[in-house]
């Protein structure tokens, strides 16, 4: 039996969090045969905390045999002690009519307090991804509060938008979501993202050249992708769970058992490629493998494509000026 491996989730008794929690405990994130041990943070609110009782003794009652242990906490510093993975999900969540953006001020101080406990207790290597919102800020502001710690350490969830596109792709052009290769969501998790399918494949052929429709691609495609998480909210009256817990298993699947040679998305901070300036959280086209991403580089980038990251960099950029007094 492999030791288990230490996973923290934060707002473990949110919507996110229900839905990922079993679904971790299953092994469906880093394996069949890998115990894990659940390291939970909630508010300190008598409601939080209650709530996060009632999901442990549910996590209990399921008996899963990769279920190390479990730990509750309302302290950063003891949900995150020795964790191997932490999944930052705690925060407000948007509401109808809101960007999320607007929650910059709002969530930056939780990631600020989170990123400084990962510096002085979480494993060396953990990998943290962040998925509360504005995620790629929130991933960078968790980063720089971390200096102890690797920056590659720090990522945040593009993935969701990566999977929303896929599925669009597919239906438009007739194809099996797993058939699709070589796919990419550059930027910021937020309407400025760029989906882009210039590159991908189905079955080794062109998908764009199949797709052939430079309308629906700038009209409906990139809009549809961008504003997604705006439409659920709008249809659920909550913003997505399932699918975002989904989409936080995948990237934490991918980063630590590997993608084989093909593509995934990943907010990762730059190394400077394509022009993003180095520490930039950004969506890049990236392989993994042995638990380290690598971007796939030089890929030609036409003038339609340029302005697009232009833009969702600019968004970023003008976050991460919002934020530059809290990180001193
Ligand atoms: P939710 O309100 O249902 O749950 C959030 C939980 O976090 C609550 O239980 C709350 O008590 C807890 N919390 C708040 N601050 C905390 C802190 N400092 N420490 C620990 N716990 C804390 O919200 P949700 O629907 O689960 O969404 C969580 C976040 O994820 C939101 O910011 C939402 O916008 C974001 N989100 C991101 C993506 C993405 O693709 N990146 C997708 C969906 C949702
Ligand atoms: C999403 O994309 O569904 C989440 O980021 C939630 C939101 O506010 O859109």
């Amino acid at each position: 039996m492999k030791q288990p491996v230490r996973v923290a989730v934060t707002g473990a008794a949110g919507q996110i969090g229900y839905a990922l929690l079993f679904r971790i405990a299953s092994g469906e994130m880093l394996g069949k045969d890998q115990p894990v041990i659940l390291q939970l943070l909630e508010l300190p609110i008598e409601k939080a905390q209650a709530a996060l009782k009632g999901v442990i003794m549910e996590l209990e009652d399921c008996a899963f045999p990769l279920l190390a242990g479990t730990v509750a906490t309302d302290d950063p510093e003891v949900a995150f002690k020795d964790a191997d993975i932490a999944l930052l999900v705690g925060a407000m969540p948007r509401g109808p009519g809101m960007e999320r953006k607007d929650l910059l001020l709002k969530n930056a101080e939780i990631f600020t307090v989170q990123g400084k406990a990962l510096n002085k207790v979480a494993s060396r290597d953990v990998k943290v991804l962040v998925v509360g919102n504005p995620a790629n800020t929130n991933a960078y502001i968790a980063m720089k509060s971390a200096p102890d710690l690797d920056p590659k350490n720090f990522t945040a969830m593009l993935r969701l938008d990566h999977n929303r596109a896929l599925s669009q792709l597919s239906t438009k052009a007739g194809v099996a979501v797993g058939e699709i290769e070589k796919f990419v969501v550059w930027g910021n998790h937020s309407p400025t993202m760029y989906p882009d399918y210039r590159f991908a494949t189905v079955g080794g052929a062109s998908l764009k050249d199949k797709i052939n429709d430079a309308d629906w691609n700038a009209n409906d495609f990139i809009p549809k992708v961008g504003k997604r998480g705006a439409a659920i909210i709008e249809a659920r009256g909550l913003s997505s769970a399932a699918s975002a817990a989904n989409a936080a298993i995948d990237h934490i699947h991918d980063w630590v058992l590997g993608t084989n040679g093909k593509w995934t998305t990943m907010g990762i901070p730059s190394d400077g490629s394509y022009g993003i300036p180095e520490g930039v959280i950004f969506g890049f086209p990236v392989t993994t493998e042995n638990g380290k991403y690598t971007i796939i580089k030089d890929l030609p980038i036409d003038e339609f494509s340029q302005k697009a990251i232009d833009k969702t960099l600019a968004e970023l950029e003008e976050e991460r000026g919002g934020v530059a007094h809290l990180l001193g």
